[in-house]
C-alpha cells in the first residue's frame, strides 16, 4: 500500500441522524431502529443514531428516547444534544457517547441554535467538562468550518479557534463540517492539515455534504492530510434544516467503494450496506440514486 494513505479508515455513519433530520416524511420509529440495526450488520462501528433537540424545531427526531432505548451499545452510538436540556435528556438514557454542536459563524448559530456563537459556547464548553468528568465520550460537531450560508467564506483561523475551545474543554473528537458542500480539495487539505498539526491528540473527523459533488475529492485531500475518519450517510441522505442550501451528506457506499478500491479497509460490507438502504428507502420522500446504489440495483435486476 502507498504509505501516503492509512491502511484502515473509520466510517462514522450519520444517516439515522443527519440523514433523517431533513426528511419530510415522518419515518416510523420501528423502521429507524431496523435501519440502525441493518447498518450495524453491514459493519458500521460508530453511528449518530438520533438527536435530543427540540421536537418543535426538528419533529423527525422526537422519538430520540425510544431510539436509544432500543439500541444495544455493542458499537459506539452517538446522540446529538444542542444544550443543557438535551444533555439532561441524554443522561436519562443508556447512551455513553454524546455529540454537542456549534457553528463557527454567528448567523448559522442563530438559525440552528437560537444563540450567537459566544453565548452558545458559554453553554456548551462547561457541558463538555461535566460530561468528561462523568466518563462520556464527547464529540464536538463544528459546522460552517469552511463556508456559512449567510456569511460566506469562513477563515481557517476562526474555525481553528472554535475547535481549540472544545479541545481545551476536553473533547475526544472534533467532527469538522463543510455544512453546505462548498469546500474545494485544496481548502480541505489546508484546514485538515492545520487541525491535525494543532490538535495531534484529538480524533479529527471530516464531515462533508455533497451539494456540489466535491465530497469524494475532498475526502481524498483529507487522506493526504492524514485524516482517516469520515462522517458519511447511507444513500447520501441528509442536510441541516437550518442551513440554506445544505443537501445530503457524502454517501457511505461511495466512500466505502472508493476507500476499499484504494486498499484502505473500512470493515464495511457493501452488499449488507445496500440491504440497510433497502430498509429505509421505502420510507423516504425521494429515491436514492447514488452511482454505487444505482449500479447495484441494475446488476441485481439483471441477475434475477
Ligand atoms: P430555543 O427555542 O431557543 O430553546 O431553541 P429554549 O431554551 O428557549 O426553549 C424553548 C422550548 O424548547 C422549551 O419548551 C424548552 O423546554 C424546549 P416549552 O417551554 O416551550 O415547552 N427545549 C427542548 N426540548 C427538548 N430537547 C431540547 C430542548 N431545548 C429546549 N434539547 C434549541 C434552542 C437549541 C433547543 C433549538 O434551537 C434546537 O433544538 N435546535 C436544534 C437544531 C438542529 O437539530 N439542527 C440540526 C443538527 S446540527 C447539524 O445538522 C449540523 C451537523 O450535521 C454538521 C454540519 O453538517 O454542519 C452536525
Ligand atoms: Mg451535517
Amino acid at each position: 500500500m502507498n504509505n501516503l494513505f492509512p491502511e484502515h479508515a473509520t466510517i462514522v455513519e450519520v444517516g439515522p441522524r443527519d440523514g433523517l433530520q431533513n426528511e419530510s416524511n415522518q419515518v416510523p420509529t420501528q423502521d429507524k431502529i431496523h435501519f440502525i440495526n441493518a447498518l450495524k450488520a453491514s459493519g458500521i462501528q460508530e453511528m449518530e443514531i438520533t438527536s435530543f433537540v427540540s421536537p418543535k424545531w426538528v419533529p423527525q427526531m422526537k422519538d430520540a428516547a425510544e431510539i436509544t432505548a432500543s439500541c444495544d451499545d455493542n458499537t459506539r452510538n452517538l446522540v446529538l444534544a444542542p444544550n443543557r436540556k438535551g444533555v439532561e435528556r441524554v443522561k436519562e438514557t443508556n447512551v455513553s457517547s454524546i455529540a454537542l454542536f456549534a457553528g463557527v459563524s454567528n448567523s448559522f448559530n442563530e438559525k440552528n441554535s437560537n444563540k450567537k456563537t459566544d453565548r452558545l459556547l458559554e453553554e456548551l464548553l462547561p457541558l463538555v467538562q461535566e460530561l468528561k468528568a462523568e466518563n462520556y465520550f464527547v464529540r464536538a460537531c463544528i459546522s460552517t468550518a469552511f463556508y456559512c450560508p449567510y456569511e460566506g467564506r469562513v477563515d481557517v483561523v476562526d474555525t481553528t479557534e472554535v475547535c481549540r475551545k472544545f479541545v481545551e474543554a476536553g473533547v475526544d473528537e472534533l467532527s469538522v463540517a463543510d455544512t453546505i458542500g462548498m469546500a474545494t480539495p485544496e481548502e480541505s487539505y489546508t484546514l485538515f492539515q492545520h487541525l491535525t498539526s494543532e490538535f495531534p491528540r484529538t480524533l479529527i473527523t471530516a464531515h462533508f455534504h455533497d451539494t456540489r459533488g466535491m465530497a469524494l475529492a475532498n475526502i481524498y485531500a483529507c487522506l493526504q492530510a492524514g485524516i482517516s475518519r469520515f462522517d458519511t450517510s447511507a444513500g447520501g441522505l441528509g442536510g441541516c434544516p437550518f442551513a440554506r442550501g445544505a443537501t445530503g451528506n457524502v454517501a457511505t457506499e461511495s466512500v466505502v467503494y472508493m476507500l476499499e478500491r484504494m486498499g484502505i479497509s473500512t470493515g464495511i460490507d457493501l452488499k449488507r450496506l445496500m440491504e440497510a438502504i433497502d430498509v429505509i428507502e421505502p420510507h423516504l420522500s425521494r429515491r436514492i440514486s447514488t452511482p454505487v446504489r444505482s449500479l447495484y440495483l441494475k446488476e441485481n435486476a439483471t441477475q434475477s
